[in-house]
Protein backbone atom coordinates (compact mmCIF):
# COMPACT_ATOMS: atom_id res chain seq x y z
CA UNK A 1 0.00 0.00 0.00
CA UNK A 2 1.41 3.49 -0.74
CA UNK A 3 1.96 5.72 2.27
CA UNK A 4 0.92 9.10 0.22
CA UNK A 5 -1.76 9.60 -3.12
CA UNK A 6 0.32 9.82 -6.23
CA UNK A 7 -0.31 13.82 -6.19
CA UNK A 8 1.26 14.19 -3.10
CA UNK A 9 4.36 11.65 -4.05
CA UNK A 10 5.14 13.74 -7.12
CA UNK A 11 4.90 17.25 -5.48
CA UNK A 12 8.12 19.48 -5.28
CA UNK A 13 8.59 21.09 -2.15
CA UNK A 14 8.45 25.21 -2.35
CA UNK A 15 11.96 26.31 -2.18
CA UNK A 16 12.41 29.53 0.18
CA UNK A 17 15.36 32.19 -0.45
CA UNK A 18 18.65 31.32 1.95
CA UNK A 19 17.90 32.45 5.42
CA UNK A 20 20.99 35.41 6.25
CA UNK A 21 22.73 32.85 9.11
CA UNK A 22 23.09 29.94 6.75
CA UNK A 23 24.76 32.09 4.21
CA UNK A 24 27.05 34.14 6.99
CA UNK A 25 28.11 30.57 8.22
CA UNK A 26 28.70 28.86 4.66
CA UNK A 27 30.38 31.24 3.02
CA UNK A 28 32.35 33.50 5.80
CA UNK A 29 30.89 37.02 5.14
CA UNK A 30 28.80 39.32 6.84
CA UNK A 31 26.97 42.50 6.89
CA UNK A 32 24.91 40.12 4.06
CA UNK A 33 22.29 41.94 1.79
CA UNK A 34 18.84 39.66 1.72
CA UNK A 35 17.44 40.53 -2.00
CA UNK A 36 15.18 37.40 -2.49
CA UNK A 37 12.01 37.31 -0.75
CA UNK A 38 9.99 40.66 -1.59
CA UNK A 39 10.44 41.47 2.05
CA UNK A 40 10.21 44.97 3.27
CA UNK A 41 13.79 46.42 3.25
CA UNK A 42 12.61 49.04 6.00
CA UNK A 43 11.63 46.44 8.24
CA UNK A 44 8.17 46.15 9.96
CA UNK A 45 5.56 48.87 10.93
CA UNK A 46 6.62 50.15 14.44
CA UNK A 47 3.31 50.56 15.75
CA UNK A 48 2.63 46.59 14.63
CA UNK A 49 5.46 45.83 16.38
CA UNK A 50 4.66 47.77 19.61
CA UNK A 51 0.87 45.97 19.47
CA UNK A 52 2.97 42.43 19.11
CA UNK A 53 4.93 43.08 22.08
CA UNK A 54 2.05 43.59 23.58
CA UNK A 55 -0.30 40.92 22.71
CA UNK A 56 2.28 38.54 24.37
CA UNK A 57 1.44 38.74 27.71
CA UNK A 58 -1.95 37.20 26.26
CA UNK A 59 -0.68 34.14 24.55
CA UNK A 60 -2.03 31.44 26.97
CA UNK A 61 -5.05 32.50 25.87
CA UNK A 62 -6.33 31.30 22.25
CA UNK A 63 -6.64 33.72 19.58
CA UNK A 64 -10.29 34.99 18.49
CA UNK A 65 -11.09 32.25 16.20
CA UNK A 66 -13.61 34.78 14.33
CA UNK A 67 -10.76 37.53 14.12
CA UNK A 68 -13.24 40.27 15.18
CA UNK A 69 -10.99 43.26 15.84
CA UNK A 70 -8.67 42.87 12.39
CA UNK A 71 -12.08 41.67 9.90
CA UNK A 72 -13.77 44.77 11.21
CA UNK A 73 -10.72 46.77 11.04
CA UNK A 74 -10.16 46.16 7.63
CA UNK A 75 -13.92 46.22 6.56
CA UNK A 76 -13.97 49.50 7.52
CA UNK A 77 -10.38 50.55 6.05
CA UNK A 78 -11.55 48.65 2.83
CA UNK A 79 -15.44 49.94 2.58
CA UNK A 80 -16.71 46.74 2.90
CA UNK A 81 -18.69 44.42 5.38
CA UNK A 82 -17.01 42.44 8.24
CA UNK A 83 -18.89 39.59 6.32
CA UNK A 84 -17.48 39.81 3.40
CA UNK A 85 -13.26 39.62 4.78
CA UNK A 86 -11.64 36.81 5.99
CA UNK A 87 -7.89 35.74 6.99
CA UNK A 88 -5.19 33.60 6.62
CA UNK A 89 -1.78 32.34 8.11
CA UNK A 90 -0.34 34.34 5.41
CA UNK A 91 -2.09 35.17 1.95
CA UNK A 92 -0.79 31.54 0.78
CA UNK A 93 -2.72 29.44 3.47
CA UNK A 94 -5.72 31.69 1.85
CA UNK A 95 -4.61 30.10 -2.08
CA UNK A 96 -4.62 26.78 -0.66
CA UNK A 97 -8.13 27.19 0.63
CA UNK A 98 -9.47 28.25 -2.12
CA UNK A 99 -8.69 25.23 -3.87
CA UNK A 100 -9.27 23.06 -0.23
CA UNK A 101 -13.26 24.59 -0.03
CA UNK A 102 -14.31 24.87 -3.93
CA UNK A 103 -12.75 22.81 -6.58
CA UNK A 104 -14.02 19.37 -6.70
CA UNK A 105 -12.42 16.48 -7.87
CA UNK A 106 -13.46 17.12 -11.49
CA UNK A 107 -13.18 20.41 -11.74
CA UNK A 108 -10.05 22.72 -12.84
CA UNK A 109 -7.41 25.53 -11.70
CA UNK A 110 -6.67 27.69 -14.00
CA UNK A 111 -3.31 30.18 -13.76
CA UNK A 112 -0.54 31.65 -16.01
CA UNK A 113 2.60 29.11 -16.61
CA UNK A 114 5.45 30.81 -14.44
CA UNK A 115 3.55 32.77 -12.22
CA UNK A 116 3.55 32.21 -8.68
CA UNK A 117 4.41 28.79 -7.66
CA UNK A 118 1.59 28.60 -5.05
CA UNK A 119 -1.31 28.54 -6.79
CA UNK A 120 0.19 25.16 -8.53
CA UNK A 121 1.31 23.88 -5.25
CA UNK A 122 -1.98 24.05 -3.89
CA UNK A 123 -3.49 22.77 -6.84
CA UNK A 124 -1.18 19.84 -6.95
CA UNK A 125 -1.62 19.44 -3.16
CA UNK A 126 -5.41 18.74 -3.40
CA UNK A 127 -5.12 16.24 -6.89
CA UNK A 128 -6.75 18.92 -8.89
CA UNK A 129 -6.27 19.94 -12.61
CA UNK A 130 -4.08 22.57 -12.92
CA UNK A 131 -4.15 24.40 -16.56
CA UNK A 132 -1.73 27.13 -17.19
CA UNK A 133 -1.61 29.68 -20.12
CA UNK A 134 1.33 30.58 -21.24
CA UNK A 135 2.57 33.98 -21.03
CA UNK A 136 2.86 36.31 -24.27
CA UNK A 137 6.36 38.18 -24.87
CA UNK A 138 7.62 35.98 -22.02
CA UNK A 139 6.77 37.83 -18.99
CA UNK A 140 3.32 39.06 -19.28
CA UNK A 141 -0.46 37.40 -18.13
CA UNK A 142 -1.89 36.50 -21.24
CA UNK A 143 -5.36 36.99 -20.90
CA UNK A 144 -6.69 36.12 -24.22
CA UNK A 145 -5.13 33.00 -24.11
CA UNK A 146 -6.48 31.99 -20.58
CA UNK A 147 -10.06 33.09 -21.69
CA UNK A 148 -10.15 30.50 -24.12
CA UNK A 149 -9.02 28.15 -21.79
CA UNK A 150 -11.74 28.67 -19.57
CA UNK A 151 -14.49 25.75 -19.24
CA UNK A 152 -17.19 24.87 -17.12
CA UNK A 153 -14.78 22.73 -15.19
CA UNK A 154 -12.80 25.87 -14.47
CA UNK A 155 -13.51 26.55 -10.81
CA UNK A 156 -11.05 29.12 -9.45
CA UNK A 157 -8.72 31.24 -11.55
CA UNK A 158 -6.02 32.80 -9.73
CA UNK A 159 -4.81 35.99 -11.88
CA UNK A 160 -1.21 37.51 -9.89
CA UNK A 161 -1.67 41.63 -10.75
CA UNK A 162 1.21 42.53 -10.05
CA UNK A 163 3.14 39.21 -11.14
CA UNK A 164 5.57 37.46 -8.87
CA UNK A 165 8.24 36.98 -10.25
CA UNK A 166 8.09 38.54 -13.09
CA UNK A 167 6.49 42.24 -11.52
CA UNK A 168 4.64 42.90 -14.59
CA UNK A 169 1.19 44.00 -14.47
CA UNK A 170 -2.02 45.41 -16.43
CA UNK A 171 -4.83 48.01 -16.48
CA UNK A 172 -8.63 47.28 -15.63
CA UNK A 173 -9.47 47.29 -19.45
CA UNK A 174 -6.95 43.91 -20.44
CA UNK A 175 -8.48 42.05 -17.07
CA UNK A 176 -12.45 43.05 -18.14
CA UNK A 177 -13.07 41.29 -20.95
CA UNK A 178 -11.56 37.72 -19.14
CA UNK A 179 -14.22 38.89 -16.40
CA UNK A 180 -16.94 38.86 -18.91
CA UNK A 181 -16.34 35.56 -20.13
CA UNK A 182 -15.90 33.87 -16.97
CA UNK A 183 -18.96 31.97 -16.16
CA UNK A 184 -20.82 32.94 -12.77
CA UNK A 185 -19.55 29.94 -10.85
CA UNK A 186 -16.40 30.17 -11.52
CA UNK A 187 -13.91 32.00 -8.81
CA UNK A 188 -11.51 34.80 -9.92
CA UNK A 189 -8.88 35.21 -7.44
CA UNK A 190 -6.99 38.84 -8.06
CA UNK A 191 -3.92 38.54 -6.18
CA UNK A 192 -2.80 41.84 -4.78
CA UNK A 193 0.15 40.74 -2.83
CA UNK A 194 1.80 44.01 -4.58
CA UNK A 195 -0.52 46.35 -4.89
CA UNK A 196 0.28 49.34 -3.14
CA UNK A 197 4.08 49.52 -5.05
CA UNK A 198 1.86 49.75 -8.93
CA UNK A 199 2.22 53.18 -10.52
CA UNK A 200 0.66 52.20 -13.53
CA UNK A 201 -2.10 54.62 -15.36
CA UNK A 202 -5.28 52.49 -15.66
CA UNK A 203 -4.51 49.92 -12.96
CA UNK A 204 -7.33 49.16 -11.04
CA UNK A 205 -8.03 47.08 -7.98
CA UNK A 206 -10.04 44.22 -7.81
CA UNK A 207 -12.65 45.70 -4.73
CA UNK A 208 -13.93 47.76 -6.73
CA UNK A 209 -15.18 45.16 -9.89
CA UNK A 210 -16.51 42.94 -6.85
CA UNK A 211 -19.64 44.85 -7.95
CA UNK A 212 -20.10 43.51 -11.16
CA UNK A 213 -18.45 40.75 -11.24
CA UNK A 214 -19.51 38.99 -7.54
CA UNK A 215 -17.45 35.59 -8.63
CA UNK A 216 -14.11 37.96 -7.97
CA UNK A 217 -12.26 37.40 -4.76
CA UNK A 218 -9.72 39.82 -3.92
CA UNK A 219 -6.59 38.46 -1.92
CA UNK A 220 -3.81 40.72 -0.48
CA UNK A 221 -1.31 40.30 2.67
CA UNK A 222 0.43 42.10 5.38
CA UNK A 223 3.98 40.85 4.44
CA UNK A 224 4.78 43.09 2.09
CA UNK A 225 3.85 47.28 2.43
CA UNK A 226 3.63 46.15 6.31
CA UNK A 227 6.72 44.08 6.83
CA UNK A 228 5.27 41.62 8.70
CA UNK A 229 5.84 38.25 6.77
CA UNK A 230 7.10 36.85 9.66
CA UNK A 231 3.97 36.72 11.50
CA UNK A 232 1.97 35.41 8.64
CA UNK A 233 -0.83 37.06 7.80
CA UNK A 234 -2.84 37.82 4.90
CA UNK A 235 -6.76 38.58 3.72
CA UNK A 236 -9.06 38.91 1.50
CA UNK A 237 -12.25 39.88 0.25
CA UNK A 238 -15.49 37.66 -1.06
CA UNK A 239 -19.19 37.44 -1.48
CA UNK A 240 -20.51 36.73 2.30
CA UNK A 241 -21.41 32.98 1.26
CA UNK A 242 -17.48 32.35 -0.26
CA UNK A 243 -16.66 33.59 3.16
CA UNK A 244 -18.41 31.52 4.98
CA UNK A 245 -17.90 28.07 3.31
CA UNK A 246 -13.63 29.22 3.17
CA UNK A 247 -14.53 29.43 7.56
CA UNK A 248 -16.83 25.93 7.55
CA UNK A 249 -12.45 24.32 5.94
CA UNK A 250 -10.35 26.33 7.64
CA UNK A 251 -8.60 25.76 10.63
CA UNK A 252 -10.22 27.03 13.92
CA UNK A 253 -7.44 29.28 14.84
CA UNK A 254 -5.85 29.63 11.58
CA UNK A 255 -4.56 33.44 12.43
CA UNK A 256 -2.52 33.69 15.60
CA UNK A 257 -3.14 36.36 18.52
CA UNK A 258 -0.27 38.13 18.10
CA UNK A 259 -0.47 38.51 14.56
CA UNK A 260 -4.24 39.64 14.74
CA UNK A 261 -2.80 42.65 17.27
CA UNK A 262 -0.38 43.59 15.06
CA UNK A 263 -2.51 43.24 11.42
CA UNK A 264 -5.24 46.45 13.76
CA UNK A 265 -1.89 48.19 14.63
CA UNK A 266 -0.83 48.24 11.04
CA UNK A 267 -3.58 49.40 9.07
CA UNK A 268 -3.24 52.45 11.50
CA UNK A 269 0.33 53.04 10.49
CA UNK A 270 -0.03 54.93 7.56
CA UNK A 271 3.48 56.82 8.06
CA UNK A 272 4.91 53.27 7.59
CA UNK A 273 2.86 52.51 4.27
CA UNK A 274 3.97 55.67 2.51
CA UNK A 275 7.55 54.93 3.58
CA UNK A 276 7.53 51.86 2.22
CA UNK A 277 5.86 53.12 -1.01
CA UNK A 278 8.03 55.88 -1.28
CA UNK A 279 11.54 53.75 -0.90
CA UNK A 280 10.02 50.81 -3.80
CA UNK A 281 9.37 54.19 -5.71
CA UNK A 282 13.24 55.57 -5.45
CA UNK A 283 14.96 52.71 -5.90
CA UNK A 284 13.11 50.68 -8.24
CA UNK A 285 13.99 52.49 -10.91
CA UNK A 286 17.78 53.11 -9.61
CA UNK A 287 17.83 49.16 -9.42
CA UNK A 288 16.64 48.70 -12.53
CA UNK A 289 19.33 51.35 -14.01
CA UNK A 290 22.21 50.06 -12.31
CA UNK A 291 21.34 45.85 -13.92
CA UNK A 292 20.97 47.34 -16.98
CA UNK A 293 24.05 48.62 -16.86
CA UNK A 294 25.41 45.61 -15.89
CA UNK A 295 24.22 44.09 -18.95
CA UNK A 296 20.90 42.30 -17.77
CA UNK A 297 17.33 42.70 -19.26
CA UNK A 298 14.90 44.23 -16.69
CA UNK A 299 11.65 43.55 -16.95
CA UNK A 300 9.90 46.72 -16.13
CA UNK A 301 8.30 46.07 -12.19
CA UNK A 302 5.06 47.29 -10.41
CA UNK A 303 6.29 45.27 -7.35
CA UNK A 304 9.02 45.84 -4.52
CA UNK A 305 11.09 43.10 -6.79
CA UNK A 306 12.92 43.32 -9.76
CA UNK A 307 12.86 40.26 -12.40
CA UNK A 308 16.49 40.44 -14.66
CA UNK A 309 17.39 38.31 -16.93
CA UNK A 310 21.42 37.54 -17.45
CA UNK A 311 21.50 35.95 -21.00
CA UNK A 312 24.37 33.30 -21.01
CA UNK A 313 24.83 33.15 -17.20
CA UNK A 314 23.27 30.45 -15.76
CA UNK A 315 20.99 31.46 -12.72
CA UNK A 316 22.05 28.76 -10.05
CA UNK A 317 26.07 29.65 -10.82
CA UNK A 318 25.44 33.59 -10.75
CA UNK A 319 23.28 33.09 -7.43
CA UNK A 320 26.52 31.31 -5.87
CA UNK A 321 28.65 33.55 -7.11
CA UNK A 322 26.81 37.06 -5.77
CA UNK A 323 26.17 34.31 -2.17
CA UNK A 324 30.46 34.63 -2.48
CA UNK A 325 29.78 38.34 -2.18
CA UNK A 326 27.24 38.58 0.72
CA UNK A 327 24.35 39.18 -1.60
CA UNK A 328 21.41 37.22 -1.59
CA UNK A 329 19.09 36.63 -4.82
CA UNK A 330 16.38 34.22 -5.93
CA UNK A 331 17.46 32.11 -8.86
CA UNK A 332 14.23 31.79 -11.23
CA UNK A 333 15.36 28.35 -12.80
CA UNK A 334 12.49 26.66 -11.28
CA UNK A 335 10.03 29.13 -12.56
CA UNK A 336 11.43 28.28 -16.03
CA UNK A 337 13.62 31.11 -16.63
CA UNK A 338 17.41 29.22 -16.75
CA UNK A 339 19.16 32.62 -16.75
CA UNK A 340 16.83 35.15 -14.61
CA UNK A 341 17.53 36.37 -11.02
CA UNK A 342 14.69 37.88 -9.30
CA UNK A 343 16.23 40.84 -6.59
CA UNK A 344 14.30 42.48 -4.14
CA UNK A 345 14.14 46.23 -3.89
CA UNK A 346 15.90 47.26 -0.75
CA UNK A 347 18.09 50.27 0.61
CA UNK A 348 19.85 52.11 -1.51
CA UNK A 349 22.91 50.73 0.26
CA UNK A 350 21.83 47.20 -0.27
CA UNK A 351 20.86 47.72 -4.27
CA UNK A 352 24.56 49.54 -4.61
CA UNK A 353 26.54 46.24 -2.79
CA UNK A 354 23.94 44.45 -4.56
CA UNK A 355 24.72 45.99 -7.87
CA UNK A 356 29.04 46.29 -7.23
CA UNK A 357 28.78 42.58 -6.23
CA UNK A 358 27.09 41.95 -9.84
CA UNK A 359 29.71 43.89 -11.52
CA UNK A 360 32.37 42.43 -9.89
CA UNK A 361 30.99 38.70 -10.31
CA UNK A 362 30.50 39.49 -14.17
CA UNK A 363 33.71 40.93 -14.69
CA UNK A 364 32.14 44.94 -15.65
C1 LIG B 1 1.78 37.02 -5.73
C2 LIG B 1 1.91 36.59 -4.31
N1 LIG B 1 0.82 36.20 -3.66
C3 LIG B 1 0.86 35.78 -2.38
C4 LIG B 1 2.06 35.76 -1.69
C5 LIG B 1 2.05 35.18 -0.32
O1 LIG B 1 2.21 36.09 0.65
P1 LIG B 1 1.97 35.72 2.17
O2 LIG B 1 1.65 34.27 2.28
O3 LIG B 1 3.25 36.08 2.84
O4 LIG B 1 0.82 36.58 2.60
C6 LIG B 1 3.23 36.17 -2.31
C7 LIG B 1 4.50 36.11 -1.58
O5 LIG B 1 5.56 36.32 -2.04
C8 LIG B 1 3.15 36.58 -3.66
O6 LIG B 1 4.25 36.92 -4.32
Amino acid sequence: MALVPPHVASLTPYVPGKPIEEVEREYGVSDVAKLASNENALGPSPKAVAAARDALDGVNLYPDGSAYYLRNALAAKLGVTPAEVFVGNGSNELIELMVRTFVLENEEVLTSAQSFVAYKLAASAQGRTLVEAPMKGRFHYDLDAMKKLLSRKTKVVFIANPDNPTGTCFPERELLPFLDAAPRETLVVLDEAYLEFVDLPGYQDGLALRRKYPNVVVLRTFSKIHGLAGLRLGYGVARPDVVEYIDRVRAPFNVNHVAQAAGVAALRDDEHVAKSRALVLAERPFLAAGLAAVGATVVPSQGNFVLADFPGRPGKQLFEDLLREGVIVRPMVGYGFPTAQRITVGLRRENEKCLAALKKVLGK
